[in-house]
Formats: structure tokens, sequence, C-alpha cells
């Protein structure tokens, strides 16, 4: 049985203040669902406030990037082994706002999910396609192509200290999920491809689901055979909300 993960991409929101209630709020509620795993990604500036309000809390923290270098000339970047030294457990990679706007290519995100893995860090590796994609039929594909370029560099024995979340670039921030079937189809597909090189680490990954996950559809979603936990954006703002997907989450 895998336990499912609720992970919070609080993306470019947040300040010392504001942060102050959320944090607490979701460490008080993470403590009341045990059954469950809870982290936050948050911006690089608030990890040494999360360090403070969530150690030895049931909440873990992280971050939303990370270089794929360990040091160096390497302006505005932050390297695994730095947001270790703030507590951090997890760290996306991969997102699709950073494949997009930054320009992240497949080699790079597996890139950066080594160094993460290597600097004791988990990375969640997002993969996703566009709306164009899903509508040219490419979306299994597309998916397909980006978790092959993790497989390959990370080697298939690093992949269970890895977390994949599946998130259509169409959902994210836009109101409308997949649907159960289009989430559920996607990751089989991604397991069904881990399985190709190690059925023991295909039974064992855990696959979240993110884009438009809210407490309205969080049941559905998360009572999925293949869907282990949410990658949640707007909703983790919220604690109420968060703390929701993860009740639902608990129930399904
Ligand atoms: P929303 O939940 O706001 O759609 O964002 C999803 C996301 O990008 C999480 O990484």
């Amino acid at each position: 049985m895998r336990t499912k993960l609720i992970a919070g991409n609080w993306k470019m929101h947040g300040s010392l203040a504001g942060n102050l209630a959320l944090l607490q709020s979701v460490a008080a509620g993470a403590a009341t669902l045990p059954t469950l795993s809870f982290t936050v990604l948050i911006p690089f500036p608030y990890l040494p406030q999360a360090q403070a309000l969530l150690a030895n809390s049931a909440c873990s923290w992280g971050a939303q990037d990370v270089s794929e270098a360990a040091s160096g000339a390497y302006t505005g970047e932050v390297s695994a082994a730095m947001l270790r030294e703030f507590g951090c457990q997890y760290v996306i990679v991969g997102h699709s706002e950073r494949r997009q706007r930054h320009g992240e290519s497949d080699a790079r995100v597996a890139a950066k999910a080594l160094a993460a893995i290597e600097g004791g860090l988990t990375p969640i590796v997002c993969v996703g396609e566009t709306l164009a994609e899903r509508e040219a039929g490419q979306t299994l594909a597309v998916v397909g192509r980006q978790l092959d370029a993790v497989i390959q560099g990370l080697g298939v024995q690093r992949l269970p200290h890895a977390v994949l979340a599946y998130e259509p670039i169409w959902a994210i921030g836009t109101g409308r999920s997949a649907s159960a079937q289009q989430a559920q189809e996607v990751h089989a597909a991604l397991r069904q491809r881990v399985s190709q090189s190690d059925l023991v680490v295909a039974a064992g990954i855990q696959i979240l689901y993110g884009g438009s996950v809210k407490p309205s559809n969080a049941l559905e979603l998360m009572g999925l055979p293949d869907i282990d936990g949410a990658l949640v954006g707007g909703a983790s703002l919220n604690a109420d909300d968060f703390l929701d997907i993860g009740r639902a989450a608990a129930r399904a």
C-alpha cells in the first residue's frame, strides 16, 4: 500500500506575516491525519521560517526548483546541499511553469532530479501535456518521453527516491481538473512504463496528480487506483482547503 502524499506548491506566493497562520494550521491539521504525508513547497526565502515552525511537525517542507550543479558560477541558482541545510525534504523539478518559462529540457529536468537525490532530497518530478498535445492525441507520448528521460537520467535503481507528478498543463490554475478517467489513464500508463524497467519500483512509486485539485474533486481523484496523492497549487494557500483535500485522500 502506497502512502498518499499531499503536497502544496505555493508557487510565488506568501509573506512572512501571512505564512505564519497558514503553516501553523497546516501542521496542526496534518497531525490529525497520520495515514498521510504532508509537505509544502515554498519560495526559497521562507525556508528558515518553515524550518522554525514545522520542525518536528507532521508536515515537511521543501522548495520548487534546484540546480543540477553542486556549486559554482550559477547566478540565481540554489543547490540541493543548500536546501538540505534548511531541512528540505522534497523539491519540485520540471514543473511546467519552469519547463515553459525557463526552457527546461527533459534532460535538464532529469539532471536536476539526479542532483536532488544525490543531495539527499526527494524530487517531485512533474510531467504533463499541453491542451494542443492532448487534442492531437499525443498525451501518452509526451508524458512517456518526459518520464523516459528521468528513468534514463536517474537509472531505475534511483527511481524509488523520486516521486512523480502528472500535471496536465491545461488543468493548472484553470479550475478545470482532469476527469477521473483522464487522470487514471495517464497514471496507469506512467506506472506501466516504469514497470517495463522494474516491476517492484513501479508498484512502489508514488504518482501524484496536480491541476485544479480542490476539496470538491479530491475524493474522486484520490480514490483512483494509480493516484497516490495530490500536488496542489491554489488550494494549498488556504489551510482549510488544503487540509480538506487531505481529509478526502484519507477517506478515499
Ligand atoms: P493549481 O492547483 O492551482 O491548478 O496548480 C497546480 C500546480 O501547478 C501544482 O504544482
